[in-house]
């Protein structure tokens, strides 16, 4: 098991994101990366480091389109070490 896959399930991210493509809570992390996110505000951003980093820090600032803020993902006390390896892991998903 990677770090990132570890801290992924230390963090019970699992629980709302699959790895495999199909349905959770939240939207799957398969072939997130690169992709580009359709946003509720209509924007649509590029799923690099920095929108991945900013979606697991500030959950709410930039939400996916179709999920409401009371949807909620919860701001996880993820270290920064934990960051990289849940955003290196992230990637390996395609
Ligand atoms: C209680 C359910 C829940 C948990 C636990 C959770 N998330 Fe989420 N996550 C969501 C929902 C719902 C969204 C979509 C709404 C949004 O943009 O916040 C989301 C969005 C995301 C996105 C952006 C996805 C996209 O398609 O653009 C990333 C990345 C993410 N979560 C990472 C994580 C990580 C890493 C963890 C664990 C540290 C985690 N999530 C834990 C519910 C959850």
């Amino acid at each position: 098991m990677t770090s990132g896959e570890a801290a992924a399930q230390r963090h019970g991210c699992f629980a709302c994101h699959s790895v495999d493509g199909s349905i959770s809570w939240g939207p799957t992390w398969k072939g997130l990366y690169g992709k580009e996110v359709s946003l509720g505000d209509g924007s649509q951003v590029r799923a690099d480091d920095a929108y991945l980093r900013e979606s697991i820090r500030e959950p709410n600032a930039q939400l996916v389109a179709g999920y409401h803020p009371a949807s909620m993902m919860p701001r996880l006390p993820v270290s920064d070490q934990e960051l990289e390896a849940l955003i290196a892991y992230i990637k390996t998903l395609r």
